[in-house]
């Protein structure tokens, strides 16, 4: 039996309006526009929304890209950390909105949670239990970020990022790395009612060390090598890690997709939101491999690389307004 196989047809991003600048931080706690940049690379980042409000909005401009009807989408696996609710899934909400067909789950491996989700719905259409599976990472980890914390409320914001995967006789998901270390599982964490506590200089080497070893073994899976690599579209934590991961994996910047200055860490969006914005710049072609690796708490990883499809025309980031319920 030849099991179907699965390519990306459309994608699409969410954004809140509100823009907090690195000159805002600067006037309300102890740290510098300098500090961040150097220590971070990210300049700005997004703030407001929902989980929800935002994934409705990332999903529908994938489906629209894609060409599809809601109702012909028949899996929704959503990739979030930050859950509006702990009971029911955040993606029960999202897929009635939305008004998509089938079934719909919540994945949760933090910031290497949307190629987690990417997998599971390939898993999906290669066993044949869905045809179409809208993939959507969201998060709004400025609602676990204590925002006088100044160690943490630079680094963390909110977004959305979908992609749509359709069945295909030339399967467009090469290989797959995914893994856990749950003896690290304190490194990074947020208690229930509480904030984000971080171990940042340890993260920040794991992150490095990790990424590499499992971007090399996906690499190695797929018979493919650095320079085969059209865009690498990392985590987006820090640029100082991307730089790190990508010289010493051996791909140039300019064949990386860097969002994490505009955007922040956005956890389980920030690589659906370094995709998107790669294509939505016209760097992608038909055929162009894509390497995709997500890093985050757990700590949890996930490498995938897949074949581009779509031939890509320029638009940016969206925006979008989203407005904010009661905290959790
Ligand atoms: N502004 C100014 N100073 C700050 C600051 C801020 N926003 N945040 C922390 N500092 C201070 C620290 O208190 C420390 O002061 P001390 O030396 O007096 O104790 C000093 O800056 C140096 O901090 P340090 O931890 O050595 O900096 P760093 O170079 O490791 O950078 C991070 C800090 C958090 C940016 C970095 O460790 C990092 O990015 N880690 C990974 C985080 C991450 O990606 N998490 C998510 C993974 S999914």
């Amino acid at each position: 039996m030849t099991l179907p196989g699965a390519v990306i047809t459309g994608w699409g991003t969410a954004l809140p309006d509100t823009v907090v600048t690195n000159a805002q931080l600067e006037a309300r706690l102890d740290t510098t526009d300098e500090w961040i940049v150097s220590r971070s690379g990210i300049r700005e980042r997004h703030v407001g929304g929902t989980v929800s409000t935002l994934a409705i909005d990332a999903g529908r401009r994938a489906l629209e890209r894609a060409g599809l009807a809601p109702e012909q989408v028949d899996l929704l696996v959503l990739a979030t950390c930050t859950p509006d609710l702990a009971v029911p899934a955040t993606s029960a909400a999202v897929h009635f909105a939305l008004g998509l067909s089938g079934g719909a789950f919540d994945v949760n491996a933090a910031c290497a949670g949307f190629v987690y989700a990417l997998v599971a719905a390939h898993g999906a259409v290669s066993c044949g239990a869905a045809q179409r599976v809208l993939v959507i990472g969201a998060d709004c980890v400025s609602l676990l970020t204590d925002p006088d914390d100044r160690a943490t409320a630079v680094l963390f914001a909110d977004g959305a990022g979908a992609v749509v995967l359709e069945p295909s006789d030339d399967d467009g998901l090469l290989a797959v790395d995914f893994g856990v270390d749950g003896s690290a599982h304190d490194l990074l964490t947020c208690a229930h009612g509480g904030y984000m506590e971080m171990e940042g200089k340890e993260v920040f080497r794991r992150a490095v060390r990790t990424t590499v070893d499992s971007a090399s073994r996906a690499l190695q899976r797929a018979n493919l090598t650095p320079d085969d690599i059209a865009l690498f579209v990392p985590h987006q934590a820090n640029l100082r890690i991307i730089e790190a991961v990508a010289s010493r994996l051996g791909v140039p910047m300019q064949r990386v997709a860097v969002v994490v200055d505009r955007t922040g860490n956005t956890s389980s969006a920030s690589v659906p939101l370094a995709l998107a914005d790669a294509s939505d710049a016209g760097r992608l072609r038909p055929g162009d491999h894509v390497l995709m690796s997500g890093f985050g708490a757990g700590m949890t990883w996930a490498s995938t690389v897949v074949r581009w499809n779509v031939d890509t025309a320029g638009s940016a980031l969206a925006s979008s307004p989203g407005t904010r319920g009661e905290k959790r």
